[in-house]
């Protein structure tokens, strides 16, 4: 590699890729509701399959995706509207940060980072580490019990949803809030005004 080849890879930052645009949701499927409140539960044993892009699309927008243009308003509430919480992906192909208005997935760093989200042992091989990263430039009201209370609110109904669509899907999934948050912090470059809330892994289940 020549020294100008190494300068060029310097330059061109994860956040200067192009993000990914994920396919069109499918919003007909799935079990209903009852159903998938009572085949909802932890689980922590995974087989190694990774998750195909449609599913994954699901996932988000089941997560937190827009559903309503008209408002931009989303499948999980949030205090204020302030929409604070930012869903981050970490696969083993990198962290990825999911843009909810444009259903599009956002490459941050391209290393893998999944044994860093937690301190269970099947954290770096789960296909899918979600990360709820709280951002606080979002939620300018309130004072700072108000943010952490309503922050801590706000990405619990995410993950909650991601139950839902887990027990809809057939997908494993545990919510973590064992986590060194410092150090995944550091390692996912974030802002000193955005915080790590939860993680949550998901994947196919162990039969
Ligand atoms: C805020 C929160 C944090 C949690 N943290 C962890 C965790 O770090 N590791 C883990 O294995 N499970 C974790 N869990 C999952 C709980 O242990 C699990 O929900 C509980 O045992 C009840 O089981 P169920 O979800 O199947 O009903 C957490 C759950 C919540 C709501």
């Amino acid at each position: 590699m020549t020294l100008v080849t190494l300068l060029f890879a310097a330059a061109v930052t994860a956040q200067d890729q192009k993000p990914i645009q994920l396919p069109r949701l499918d919003t007909t499927g799935g079990k209903p509701l009852m159903q998938a409140l009572k085949d909802r539960h932890t689980a922590r044993e995974f087989r190694a399959d990774t998750i195909s892009l449609p599913v994954l699309a699901n996932l988000l927008w089941a997560a937190c995706g827009v559903n309503r243009a008209e408002s931009g308003k989303r499948t999980a509430p949030s205090a204020m509207n302030s929409q604070d919480i930012d869903v981050y992906v970490a696969t083993a192909r990198g962290l990825y940060r999911y843009e909810s208005p444009s259903h599009t997935l956002q490459l941050v760093l391209a290393e893998d980072i999944r044994e860093k989200t937690g301190s269970q042992p099947f954290v770096k091989d789960v296909p899918v580490n979600l990360v709820y990263v709280a951002d606080y430039a979002k939620m300018t009201r309130g004072s700072a019990e108000d943010r952490t209370l309503y922050s801590a609110a706000d990405a619990g109904f995410i993950s909650e949803n991601v139950y839902l669509f887990c027990a809809s899907e057939g997908l494993a999934t545990v919510v973590r809030g064992s986590v060194d948050r410092q150090a995944l912090e550091k390692a996912m470059k974030l802002r000193p005004d955005q915080k790590v809330i939860l993680a949550q892994s998901v994947g196919y289940p162990k039969q």
